[in-house]
């Protein structure tokens, strides 16, 4: 899977093109650079269980990452956002079925039961109605149509980590505060975060009931519910967000660690009992109204 991989348009001069080609290739080899998602693109292709007749709409596709791979199994795939996704690829070439537009998850440009599939990640934590939003993913979905969320709670351990005792934890911690990187104490450290991801508060505190809520208020059925990444694959993985974000301030650190992600699907694969947490996968159905 070359998840994520956008080939480059030609620009028409040979230094600039021969020097794409490197880019190409590397992005072949990395995919999209992005740890977590990486991490659990197998599950969530598993949930989507994409059929080659299907029409799937997207919303808040991001830069695409999933759009590009996912849509090479539908019949065809419109990956929606509200920000123009143009410019952030402009020079790159999608597939001919997957369509791109600009529009908000609120108020869809589309006929009702347009879709077989509409799939939404990291969507709802972002939208200030996603009551709202879930009520028109219904409406644009046939009678047998399935909506698949992906949520996930990539932070559930690093207030533990903030507050450990572990010696390298708390240098790592020491140093991050003394260099200006992190804040001192928890709190300041978790509402960065929120801020960071523009993250619902609600979301970020409980995110399992909060979903629960939503989706009993709009006209949809959990068909499953299921989690992937396992606890120390997901512990592993937030010590890499802890470690990025002490050393660099960064808060979103997927991206620079993706040479790590055979050793997160090893830790994973060695794990196949306990819990998991770090991924939530929720497949809902429309209620039929008698
Ligand atoms: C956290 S990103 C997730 C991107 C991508 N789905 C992924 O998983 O990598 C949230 C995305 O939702 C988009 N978004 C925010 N509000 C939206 C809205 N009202 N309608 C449609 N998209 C929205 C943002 O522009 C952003 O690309």
């Amino acid at each position: 899977m070359s998840f994520g991989y956008l080939k480059r348009k030609s620009s028409g001069n040979k230094l600039k093109d021969a020097l794409l080609f490197i880019w190409d290739l590397k992005a072949r080899l990395e995919g999209a650079g992005n740890l977590l998602k990486m991490a659990q693109a197998p599950a969530v292709s598993a949930c989507l269980d994409i059929k080659p007749n299907e029409r799937v709409l997207e919303i808040g596709a991001g830069s695409c990452a999933y759009a590009y791979e996912f849509s090479k199994k539908a019949s065809y795939y419109v990956a929606t956002d509200i920000f123009d996704m143009s410019k952030k690829a402009s020079d790159r070439v999608f597939p001919q079925k997957l369509q791109r537009l600009t529009c908000d998850a609120h108020n869809l440009p589309f006929a009702d039961s347009s879709f077989d599939l509409v799939f939404m990640s990291e969507l709802i934590p972002v939208l200030s109605d996603p009551i709202k939003a879930l009520t028109e993913a219904s409406r644009v979905l046939n009678a047998e149509g399935r909506l698949v969320m992906v949520n996930g709670g990539a932070y559930l351990h690093v207030k533990d980590f903030f507050h450990s005792k572990n010696r390298v934890l708390s240098l790592l911690r020491k140093r991050g505060v003394a260099r200006g990187k992190i804040p001192s104490n928890y709190d300041d450290y978790h509402s960065k975060l929120i801020a960071t991801h523009g993250t619902n508060y609600e979301f970020f505190v409980d995110r399992d009931t909060y979903l629960k809520r939503i989706i009993d208020n709009t006209g949809f059925e959990v068909k499953k519910w299921t989690y992937a990444i396992r606890k120390p694959a997901n512990l592993f993985y937030q010590f890499l967000c802890f470690e990025r974000a002490c050393r660099t301030g960064e808060m979103t650190p997927s991206q620079g660690y993706i040479y790590l992600l055979p050793l997160v699907r090893l830790i994973d694969f060695l794990t196949p009992e306990g819990p998991r947490g770090m991924t939530l996968l929720v497949s809902c159905v429309k209620i039929h109204k008698q």
